[in-house]
């Protein structure tokens, strides 16, 4: 499917029920740059211009977070030198993009494993994240070194450390107490979860806040991506009846 076959603003959009959160798989940007002949790299670089572009729109129609699949935990498998391209694209990001976010209160966020990045990757990363701490509009939230099921491992390994230290008891473990023990702590679920490239999984992102997310899949990839088809996306989604299982 393809949401953006006729032009939209943002004027179009019901500002009553404009998404919270939304979370995105950015996918594609390999197949992009093979379509061209290119290199994979050269796909990613192209991604990085459409993420400059979403958070842009994110800010501009008041979404409160943005949370983008950047780099997961099988990523580090991908061949070495690729590896090292997306640390740096991601390393020259936070650092060109610093005094736009602070220019336009948007709060940069990680999650993941982020003590697995490469220490100057990290190091650039935290220093845009401490900047951008106190900003209170738009929060971008990078997933990086993220996996779903990681993070259960994770919020599951702290809680039962509280309950061996008696600090907490078995029966005291409620949803609550989970969500609050994931990277996403103190984050709303994602309303709307949009996939481009066509391929309709999950691969490993969010596994316990989409529970109740809508979820749109584009063919478009990534690096194709543009705010015409994200608005469609929203628009489509304000047309959607949300039930949470109930009738
Ligand atoms: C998936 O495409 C994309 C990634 C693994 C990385 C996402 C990175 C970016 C969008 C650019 C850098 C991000 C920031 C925040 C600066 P793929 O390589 O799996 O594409 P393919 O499925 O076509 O091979």
């Amino acid at each position: 499917m393809n949401f953006s076959s006729s032009p939209i603003k943002s004027s179009d959009l019901d500002s009553n029920k404009i998404p919270k959160h939304i979370a995105i798989i950015m996918d594609g940007n390999g197949r992009w740059a093979k379509r061209r002949l290119l290199n994979r790299i050269n796909g990613h670089e192209k991604g990085a211009e459409t993420v400059k572009t979403i958070v842009r729109v994110c800010q501009e129609i008041g979404i409160a977070y943005l949370t983008l699949f950047a780099f997961s935990t099988e990523n580090w498998q991908r061949p070495k030198n690729e590896v090292m391209a997306l640390m740096a694209l991601l390393k020259k990001f936070v650092i060109a993009e610093q005094k736009n976010l602070i220019d336009k209160g948007i709060r940069l966020n990680g999650i993941g494993e982020l003590g697995k990045l490469p220490e100057d990757v990290y190091e650039a990363l935290m220093e845009t994240i401490t900047r951008t701490k106190s900003n209170c509009g738009l929060q971008i939230n990078l997933a990086l070194s993220y996996g779903g099921r990681d993070e259960i491992v994770h919020m599951v390994r702290r809680i039962a450390e509280k309950v061996h230290s008696g600090a907490m008891s078995p029966e005291s473990i409620t949803m609550e107490v989970v969500t609050d023990h994931l990277y996403t702590q103190g984050i709303p679920d994602p309303d709307l979860l949009i996939r481009t490239s066509g391929e309709i999984r999950i691969s490993n992102f969010l596994l316990w806040q989409i529970a109740y997310s809508e979820i749109c899949v584009t063919e478009t990839l990534w690096p194709d991506f543009g705010e015409n088809e994200f608005l469609a996306i929203i628009k489509n989604f304000q047309g959607r009846e949300r039930r949470f299982g109930k009738v």
